[in-house]
């Protein structure tokens, strides 16, 4: 029932609801099977029926939350790109530490934190590394478009792979293991503050309020470079002076705009407003 003509406005309609772009070759099957499937469920014979009950017909916008969870990449684990939060602890908030009124808390975002393995990487990093949170407030915010994976990360509940790449001592310190799965320690969950949040949502984005870091890994690359640079701007209207942004391996802001100054690390390039 499902062809490339009905693709095309598909995703036309996903990227100027949501930004992003899907591609054809990349995720034709993933969106092929969902709607089948959907359209089975929802005992609709043909496409043309799904796609106006999702434009008309879908008042309190869950059945488009439910597309965008399925065509969202959501991989992610505790630890990933170690040096970012190496960087963060021993140097960047070091230094936001000196620059700030004392009384204020340092304010991190994580967008997007998938199912919360990011956030709560920096809190364990924060608690073994740095001795500032006796002295600071320092407050963590995990974003995601998804809204099941905003519900996992408040759960606070990982998979093996997961916590694969912590040291062992930290994953007996900071969880519990129960046969198949991993549950932070009671006095963990809640450190991180989980909402469900579009990048491009300007309202969204304002009532979460101005940040003195961003970390932003391994979304970008969904997205296309009209998208990428919107994303990037809104960024910079997100950090307070001299704040900073992260963003993976494989993305470079030097590409997408041009008003952060690059500071290399080893192995790390970060970007400071
Ligand atoms: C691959 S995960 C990255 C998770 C984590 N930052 C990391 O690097 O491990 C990408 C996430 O981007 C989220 N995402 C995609 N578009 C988004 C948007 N417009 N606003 C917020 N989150 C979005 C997806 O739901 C997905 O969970």
């Amino acid at each position: 029932m499902f062809n490339e003509g009905n693709f095309e406005k598909m995703s036309e309609y996903i990227y100027r609801k949501r930004g992003i772009y899907l591609e054809l070759e990349k995720h034709y099957d993933k969106i092929e099977k969902y709607i089948n499937n959907r359209a089975q469920e929802l005992e609709l014979d043909n496409f043309r029926k799904y796609f106006f009950l999702l434009r008309f017909d879908d008042k309190d916008g869950t059945e488009f939350q439910a597309l965008m969870n399925a065509v969202t990449v959501n991989e992610t684990y505790f630890f990933r790109e170690h040096e970012q939060f190496e960087v963060l602890v021993n140097h960047v908030l070091p230094q936001l530490h000196k620059i700030r009124p004392s009384d204020e808390p340092i304010r991190i975002l994580s967008a997007p934190c998938s199912t919360g393995e990011e956030p709560y990487s920096m809190v364990l990093y924060l608690l073994e590394e740095a001795g500032l949170i006796e002295e600071r407030d320092i407050e963590i915010i995990g974003i995601d478009i998804d809204s099941n994976v905003i519900k996992k990360a408040q759960d606070g509940k990982f998979s093996e792979r997961s916590v694969h790449a912590i040291p062992p001592g930290q994953v007996a310190k900071y969880f519990k293991k129960s046969s198949f799965s991993y549950t932070l320690i009671e006095d963990l969950i809640g450190t991180v503050e989980f909402k469900v949040v579009n990048i491009f949502d300007r309202a969204e984005i304002r009532d979460l309020g101005k940040f003195d870091v961003i970390f932003s890994r391994n979304m970008l690359i969904y997205f296309d470079d009209a998208s990428k640079k919107e994303v990037a701007m809104n960024f910079y209207d997100m950090l307070r002076p001299e704040g900073y942004v992260f963003l993976g391996h494989a993305e470079y802001m030097s590409r997408i705009v041009s008003v952060f100054k690059a500071k290399k690390f080893e192995n790390c390039l970060i970007y400071q407003k």
